[in-house]
């Protein structure tokens, strides 16, 4: 065979390297038009989600409890920020069993937080400004206090019996379902009244409502008709996976749990028989009727089973907020315990690039890091020391606002708000922390133990009050409030952080301009994770056309490098948490850095 010369084996692999790539380009520039996230844009898609837990924002009445009136007068720093949506957690009447999620009326509103009037004013306030409310709603329980509870718990007989799961007890103990607040660990209360049990997942002031019964089901449905009527803008749903039951209540093994969920009973919860049938039906008797958001908190969902709920050709919800990422760095088998090296930043950047792949074509997906079920995320993902609390604090926002996938940001971290780490267990006022403490002790464990561990992990750390300025009280309450305000008031806290350029608050209103400002590649542009195996860098590239953003995030208190493979002579800063940043793949500690690349 004649040889081929130098020349004209460059000439064909010229030519094959053209076909490969125009192959390559075709088909990717197809399936950029073709998938639905490029060509479905949706406002909840492009807008950064503010959430407030209203007990802790502001109070206007002096009894330590923020209110709904409090809200309002603070709309103008919320607007402030940039931000379009705020979800607020639960404002209907309550005994506070679990802080508002333990409903006893969803037509009114709780009476701390004010009246029906306070509300309308609210929202009003907020529509003027442009911002979106999210109303939390909590109906895979209701509170024991609940109307339906106490008519259904009084005989047998009564007509909303079924509104609620009961297990007769002259057919013996229950099968076993754990719950998540009880000390007793069981999701079967016993109530004499009646001879049965009844069934509750969180604790037994928050019974589980009967979803197979469809009565319940058009009762919730025309109360959420009547919360989208008088204007809310969409909800996010608690435990949402879980309100659908096998209601023959068969026993579950620590065999077939294993086997089937996973060792999980999140998973076994999440996977009732007619889970997806009630969302479709919710769906096509509420949520297609107005233009609103709805968001599922993903409890036991997993990377396989996620999309099912917001595939938009199922027509169930739109987002949905998955717990892989905030499960990190915990030991095995413990209560929410650290483990004492942290988290490993390689499976943290695992689980963000796994799931930003589920909705890579269709559905959509959130990114967050705190929450009012979550302690502060600088404390918890960041480094809450003197030296690198603001500077890991920025970095951290750097990341949620320049992933794929809605941001939902908790108030206070903007600020740099950390975990206040109480020494007592007087000093919290969370169910799950008090009821985990009597676990504790009621078994001879380690109190010291686990009340070290809650300064981490503990739930409290997220809700202390917001901090406005350094006066008495943070500029929170006149009153005595209702939870210890956090002692760095003094430095953190919105006054001082509006005068202070270089603030977690000014560098926090950057990103979300920049997020605004570029929502072709932050918010619809694809990922790819670089560098996967690097111990302290984050580094990932988001895509749109020719536009290209490489964002650099070092989670480490040391200097670290990152080896992208990438060519940065043209590139320059768009961002950075250091105001001496320059391209460069070697980061300060906690530095990030956003460049757009040529
Ligand atoms: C959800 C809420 C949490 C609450 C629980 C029971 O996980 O986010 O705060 O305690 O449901 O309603």
């Amino acid at each position: 065979m004649k040889k081929l010369t130098w020349f004209s084996a460059s000439i064909i692999l010229f030519f094959l390297i053209t076909i490969t790539s125009c192959k390559k380009s075709t088909k990717s520039a197809k399936s950029q038009k073709t998938t639905e996230n490029t060509v479905n844009k949706k406002w909840w898609k492009e807008a950064v989600v503010y959430q407030i837990y209203p007990r802790s924002f502001q109070d206007t009445d002096g009894d330590g409890i923020g209110d709904l009136k409090g809200i309002t007068s603070r709309l103008d720093y919320v607007k402030s920020l940039g931000v379009d949506i705020i979800w607020l957690n639960p404002i209907y009447a309550s005994p506070n069993a679990d802080n508002g999620y333990d409903i006893s009326n969803y037509d009114a509103i709780m009476k701390e937080f004010g009246t029906m009037k306070d509300f309308d004013t609210m929202l009003s306030e907020m529509h003027k400004r442009g911002l979106k409310l999210v109303m939390d709603l909590v109906v895979n329980h209701s509170s024991d206090q609940h109307e339906w509870f106490k008519q259904s718990r009084s005989s047998r007989t009564n007509p909303y019996r079924n509104y609620y799961h009961w297990w007769p007890a002259e057919k013996g103990t229950p099968p076993f379902r754990p719950c998540a607040f009880d000390e007793d660990g069981s999701a079967w209360k016993y109530d004499k009244l009646t001879n049965s049990y009844y069934l509750h997942y969180f604790s037994y002031k928050q019974p589980d409502l009967n979803w197979e019964n469809p009565k319940v089901r058009q009762e919730i449905y025309a109360m959420m008709n009547r919360w989208l009527k008088k204007g809310v803008d969409g909800f996010r749903m608690d435990v949402i996976p879980f309100i659908s039951k096998d209601t023959t209540f068969p026993v579950i093994t620590k065999k077939i749990l294993k086997e089937k969920f996973n060792g999980s009973w999140g998973q076994y919860f999440a996977s009732g028989p007619h889970l997806h049938e009630y969302l479709q039906e919710m769906n096509k008797e509420v949520l297609s009727k107005y233009d609103v958001m709805s968001l599922a908190e993903g409890a036991g969902t997993t990377l396989k089973t996620a999309m099912d709920f917001v595939d938009p050709a199922r027509h169930e919800l739109d987002m949905s907020y998955h717990f892989d990422g905030v499960s990190l760095g915990y030991l095995p088998n413990q209560f929410k315990q650290m483990d004492p090296n942290g988290y490993k930043l390689t499976e943290f950047k695992k689980v963000y690039s796994d799931w930003d792949k589920v909705f890579e074509k269709k559905g959509w997906g959130t990114i967050y890091l705190g929450n009012h079920d979550q302690p502060r995320m600088v404390t918890r993902w960041g480094n809450d020391s003197e030296e690198f609390r603001a500077i890991s604090s920025k970095m951290l926002s750097t990341f949620l606002l320049t992933m794929r996938g809605t941001p939902y940001y908790y108030f206070g971290d903007e600020l740099g708000m950390s975990n206040i780490k109480f020494n007592d267990i007087k000093d919290y006022r969370d169910i799950e922390t008090i009821s985990m403490y009597k676990r504790t002790e009621d078994k001879g464990g380690d109190l010291h133990y686990f009340l070290e561990g809650q300064k981490i992990s503990a739930r409290d750390n997220g809700r202390t009050p917001f901090q406005w300025d350094a006066s008495e009280n943070a500029g929170f309450t006149t009153g005595i409030p209702w939870i210890k305000i956090n002692k760095n008031e003094n430095e953190i806290n919105v006054v001082s952080e509006e005068n202070n350029p270089d603030s977690p608050l000014n560098y926090f209103k950057k990103l979300v301009q920049l997020r605004k400002n570029n929502k072709d590649v932050l918010v619809y542009g694809s990922y790819k994770l670089l560098d996967k195996n690097n111990p302290n860098v984050y580094a990932y590239t988001r895509t749109s056309g020719n536009q290209k953003m490489l964002i650099l995030l070092n989670f480490k208190a040391i200097e670290a490098t990152a080896n992208t493979g990438l060519d940065l002579s043209n590139a320059t800063v768009l961002l950075s948490n250091y105001s001496n940043a320059k391209v460069s793949q070697k980061l300060q500690p906690y530095e990030a850095l956003v460049l757009a690349l040529k």
